[in-house]
C-alpha cells in the first residue's frame, strides 16, 4: 500500500494525515470527508519554485485552482508565495474573498462574460489569458471605455498534445481553445493587441493536456511558441517578456503511475528556454506555469463510512460507501483509478477483493472497481487516497447528496475549512410554487 506525503499508521492501526488521526476525524467531521495534508501541498508548491530559483530564471508558479478551489486554500497558496490562475467569475470572487493579491491572478477561460471581465478590470488582476477574437474585442472596449491597461498573454495551441505518456504533434489543432499558431489567427491576434495604448501584451500562453509523465511535449511546445516570439521580433521589434507553458504534470493514482518530481518538468523548461534564448540572441523571458493537479492531487484524501455489502457469488462484493459520484464523479466520467484503504485497520492486511460503489441511483457510480481492503466490515473507514485534484471542485448534488466537509491537516492540528453541506443547503436556492389564494381558484 502506498502512503503519500505525511501519511503514517499510528499505533491503534489507524491512518493518520498530517499528523492527525483520520478515524478521530470521521468521528469529529462525519464522512464523506476530504481530508488535506498541507505540508504535501506546501512541500510541492516549493519544489517548483526553488527549481526555477536554481536555474536562475524568473518564474511565476500559478496554482491552477479549477482543481480546487476554496478560500482556505487560496490562503496557503498565498503563503506559498505562489500565483493564481481563475477560470470564472466565480473562482475570481473565491480568490477576491480570500484577499489573494490581484497581481498574481491569471484569468483564463474561453468564453468570459462581458460581466467577467468587468470584474477582471474592477479588480485591477494580473493578466488575463486572451483565448479567442470576440474576447480581444470585449477586452479592448473595457480597457477603452475605462482608460485603464490590462496585461495579457495570447493563448495559442502549439500542435502539441499530451495525454500521460503519449503525446502526438498535430498540424491543425482542433480545439475549443486559444489561437492556432500555425494557421495565421496567432498572427492576427498579434496584430490586433501589441500596439494598443491599454493593452499590455506580455506573451503567450499554451496548455498541452493534464497527468502528462514526460517531459517532450513541453520541450516540443516551448520550442514552437520561443520560435513564434523570435518572429515577431524579428518582424515587429515586438519582444515577450512572459511565457506561460501552462500545467498538466502527472501525479501518482496508482502503482501504474509513474510521476517526474516537479524538478524534471521544470529544469527541462529551463534547459530549453535558455538554450534557445541564448541561440537567437533574445532577452530571457519569465517563465510561468500553471500546476493543478500535482499540487493539490495526492495531498488530498477522502474518507468514507461503510453501509451495505452485496455479494454476487462467483461475480464480486460490492461494499457501498456514504459518498460516489456526487463527490467524486472522475471514476465514473473517465475512467479514473484510484487506490484505498481501510484507515481503521490499516495494520491489518489489506487481501479482500471488492468493489467500492457509491450510494448514488447509478450502476457505473463505483469508486474503484478492485480494491483491497482489510476484510471490511459495516463502519469501517475506507480512505480513497489521491481525490485532492478535481473531486471537490467537479461535486454535485446528485441524489440530492450534500456535499462533503473539508478539513486541512498540518502538523497534528485540523481546521475544517469548508463546512458540510446540510438538507437546508441543498434546498437553500428553491423557490416554492406561489401559493394561489382559494378564492381566485373559484
Ligand atoms: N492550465 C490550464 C489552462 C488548464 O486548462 C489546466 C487544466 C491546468 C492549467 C491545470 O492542469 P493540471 O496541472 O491540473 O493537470 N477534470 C479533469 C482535468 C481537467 C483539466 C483542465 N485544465 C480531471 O479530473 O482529470
Amino acid at each position: 500500500m502506498h502512503l503519500y506525503g505525511t501519511q503514517t499508521v499510528n499505533d491503534k492501526g489507524h491512518l493518520t494525515i498530517g499528523g492527525v488521526d483520520a478515524i478521530d476525524l470521521a468521528h469529529t467531521y462525519g464522512t464523506p470527508l476530504n481530508v488535506y495534508d498541507i505540508a504535501l501541498f506546501r512541500e510541492r508548491a516549493k519544489a517548483f519554485k526553488e527549481t526555477f530559483k536554481n536555474a536562475g530564471m524568473r518564474a511565476q508558479v500559478a496554482y491552477a485552482s479549477k482543481a480546487f478551489s476554496s478560500i482556505a486554500i487560496y490562503e496557503v497558496a498565498e503563503q506559498e508565495g505562489l500565483s493564481l490562475d481563475v477560470v470564472s467569475g466565480g473562482e475570481l470572487h473565491t480568490a477576491v474573498a480570500a484577499g489573494f493579491p490581484r497581481e498574481r491572478i491569471h484569468f483564463h477561460g474561453n468564453n468570459k462574460s462581458f460581466t467577467e471581465l468587468q470584474y477582471a478590470f474592477d479588480e485591477k488582476i494580473g493578466c488575463i489569458v486572451i483565448d479567442n477574437f470576440s474576447e480581444i474585442a470585449l477586452v479592448k472596449e473595457i480597457a477603452e471605455t475605462r482608460k485603464e491597461k490590462m496585461n495579457v498573454l495570447i493563448r495559442v495551441t502549439p500542435g502539441v498534445e499530451a495525454h500521460t505518456h503519449d503525446y502526438i504533434t498535430t498540424g491543425q489543432e482542433d480545439s475549443k481553445f486559444g489561437f492556432d499558431l500555425k494557421n495565421g489567427q496567432t498572427d492576427e491576434a498579434f496584430l490586433q493587441l501589441h500596439d494598443h495604448p491599454y493593452i499590455e501584451l506580455l506573451g503567450m500562453h499554451c496548455h498541452i493536456g493534464s497527468q502528462i509523465f514526460e517531459t517532450d511535449a513541453f520541450r516540443l511546445a516551448a520550442e514552437a511558441l520561443m520560435e513564434k516570439m523570435i518572429t515577431w521580433r524579428d518582424n515587429h521589434a515586438f519582444i515577450c517578456t512572459v511565457l506561460n507553458l501552462g500545467g498538466g504534470f502527472g501525479i501518482r493514482y496508482t502503482e501504474e503511475d509513474t510521476p517526474l518530481a516537479p524538478a524534471v518538468y521544470v529544469e527541462e523548461m529551463a534547459t530549453v528556454v535558455l538554450a534557445l534564448t541564448r541561440s537567437y540572441n533574445y532577452p530571457v523571458p519569465e517563465i510561468w506555469i500553471e500546476p493543478g493537479r500535482s499540487l493539490v492531487g495526492d495531498a488530498g484524501t477522502t474518507l468514507y463510512t461503510t453501509g451495505s455489502a452485496k455479494v454476487v457469488p462467483g461475480v464480486r462484493t460490492y461494499i457501498a460507501v456514504d459518498g460516489g459520484m456526487a463527490d467524486n464523479i472522475r471514476p465514473a466520467l473517465y475512467g479514473a483509478h484510484y487506490t484505498a484503504a481501510s484507515a481503521n485497520r490499516m495494520d491489518e492486511p489489506h487481501d479482500d477483493k471488492v468493489t467500492i460503489a457509491g450510494k448514488c441511483c447509478e450502476s457505473g457510480d463505483k469508486i474503484i472497481e478492485e480494491a483491497y481492503l482489510a476484510a471490511p466490515t459495516e463502519g469501517d473507514v475506507i480512505a480513497v487516497f489521491c481525490t485532492g485534484a478535481y473531486g471537490y471542485s467537479m461535486a454535485s448534488n446528485y441524489n440530492r447528496l450534500p456535499k462533503p466537509a473539508i478539513v486541512f491537516c498540518e502538523n497534528g492540528e485540523h481546521q475544517l475549512v469548508v463546512r458540510r453541506e446540510t438538507y437546508e443547503d441543498v434546498i437553500r436556492l428553491d423557490i416554492p410554487l406561489q401559493k394561489v389564494k382559494q378564492e381566485e381558484t373559484i
